[in-house]
Formats: C-alpha cells, structure tokens, sequence
C-alpha cells in the first residue's frame, strides 16, 4: 500500500486541509492499530519469506496454467509477444539505463517483441534489433529498426549473417550490445546459445536468458534441463556475467536468475 505524504503546505494553498485529513487520518489510524496489533495479519504474513516465495510461485503457475489468457494473449501493438508485462517493463528499464546500440533476440515468433524494443529504441534514438528465427512467419511487423534472420541461431551460418549485419552497422569501439536468448528453451541449446552469443553482449550489457522459471521454477516441471540449468552450468565456470537479481525486483519474473550483465 502507497501511503501518502499529507502535503501539509500544498493543502493550505489549494484550500483542501479538510479533505487531505479526512483521507490521511483513518489510514495513519489503521497503520498504528496494525503495527500495534501482534497478530499476523495478512499483509505481514504475505511478507513472510516463504509465505513470499509460496504466494509468488503460486501467481505464477496460476499465469502459466491459464497460458491462452495470459502469455499466448499478450500483444505489443497488435503483435504478439510471449513476455510477461512485468518484465517488458524491466526490459525498458535495462534499454534506458544501458542504451545499447545493438540488441540481439533469438526466437522472433510473431515479432511483438522486436516492435517493443524498436519502439523503445526509438524514444530514445538509438537501437538497432537483430532478430533470428528458424520459422519465417508472413506478417512480421516492418520497422525500420529491426532486421529480421532466418536461420537456426547455433549454425555457423546463422553467426556469420550476424557478423556481417553487425558489420554493416557503423560499428564503432564503443559499440554496446544486448542480448535476449528466447527461441528453443533446451539445457543443451541454451548453454550453447550463452556460449556463442555472450560473446556478443559487451561488458555493462545484459545477457537475459528467457523462461529460467521453466522446469520447475516453479512452471513446467515436465522439462527436465532448461533454461535455468543452462545458466548455472555457466556460471559454474564462468566469470564474465554476473546474475543480477535486481531485475526481479517485480516478484514475479519469466527469468528467475536470467538477468545476466557482464562485468568482464
Ligand atoms: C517462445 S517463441 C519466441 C517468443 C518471442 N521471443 C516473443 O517474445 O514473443 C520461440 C521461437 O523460437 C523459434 N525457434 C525454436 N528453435 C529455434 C532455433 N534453433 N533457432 C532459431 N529459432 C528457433 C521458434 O520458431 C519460435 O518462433
């Protein structure tokens, strides 16, 4: 719960003392009793850590179970984009405060989600998206921003296309590069795709492994080996990224340690 400042000095100039201690006085009142009170009420009790993490999980495999309502019915305007909104919006956090050059996504689908990061890209002048798919769907949104790959994102091909669009870029030393990894959500795929494409992401930058909450974490316990694995099993052994856990500041995320920036 918000609770709001009395604005003592902006109520005496607007004349709305009255109204302002009306709204202001019950809510204190009830903060005191609550604080007062020992017993759990229910807003402590939710702050618990594990009645947290319980109540999370829970969100999420109640928006993961009704998937056609919720991921498989989320639009960036009017094109699909498999994301939860909550982290779209890390998302355009991590564009701002980074402001990359380059953004590389792996599994374009529809391609809602490279529209959304062009039109962040956008607002700020800046961006350009490669976007990689096996499928080639006939209605991809045209942006003069994103630049679409049709290929396997591990076959040699596929990385030199990139290379080569890069290239094209106007590169300069100081070039900054994202990248999103979010086409097959295999172990194997996964750890291959941080190896290849972490390369690319330039120190500062983020690496962002999609669908870490897959196989068991806490959705999809029927995958055995995802995203996640993929990720601890990088880390096991590498010290170029580091996970930032502040991305999941939202509580619920899609990428439960799949916010990864480089620090090398
Ligand atoms: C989960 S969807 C991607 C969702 C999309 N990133 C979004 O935000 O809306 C997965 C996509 O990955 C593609 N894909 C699967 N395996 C792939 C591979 N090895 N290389 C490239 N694309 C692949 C599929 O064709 C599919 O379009």
């Amino acid at each position: 719960m918000h609770i709001p400042d009395l604005l003592i000095i902006d109520r005496i100039k607007t004349g709305t003392v009255i109204a302002g201690l009306k709204y202001y006085v019950p809510i204190l009142f009830n903060i005191l009793k609550m604080k007062m009170s020992n017993s759990k009420n229910s807003s402590n009790k939710l702050n618990d850590k594990s009645d947290k993490q319980s109540t999370i999980d829970n969100f999420h495999l109640l928006y993961a179970s009704n998937h056609k309502q919720t991921y498989d019915n989320t639009y960036w305007m009017g094109v699909s984009s498999m994301k939860c909104p909550l982290d779209l919006w890390i998302y355009q956090e991590i564009l701002f405060k980074t402001r990359p050059d380059i953004i590389i996504e792996t599994g374009t689908n529809e391609g809602g989600t490279s529209l959304y990061l062009a039109n962040i890209c956008d607002l700020m002048n800046n961006g350009e998206i490669i976007t990689i798919d096996i499928s080639s769907p006939k209605d991809k949104p045209e942006h003069k921003r994103v630049h679409y790959v049709h290929g396997d994102t591990t076959s040699e091909k596929t990385i030199e296309k990139i290379h080569q669009l890069i290239e094209k870029m106007d590169i300069k030393s100081d070039t900054k590069i994202m990248v999103i990894l979010d086409d097959e959500h295999s172990e194997d795929h996964v750890f291959q795709e941080i190896e290849i494409y972490g390369k690319f992401v330039t120190p500062g930058n983020y690496l962002i492994v999609e669908d870490t909450a897959m196989g068991g974490h806490p959705v999809w316990p029927e995958l055995e080996g995802g995203p996640m694995e993929a990720v601890e099993r990088y880390m096991k052994n590498n010290h170029d990224f580091e996970i930032d856990n502040d991305q999941e500041k939202f509580l619920l995320t899609f990428n439960p340690k799949g916010y990864l920036k480089k620090i090398n």
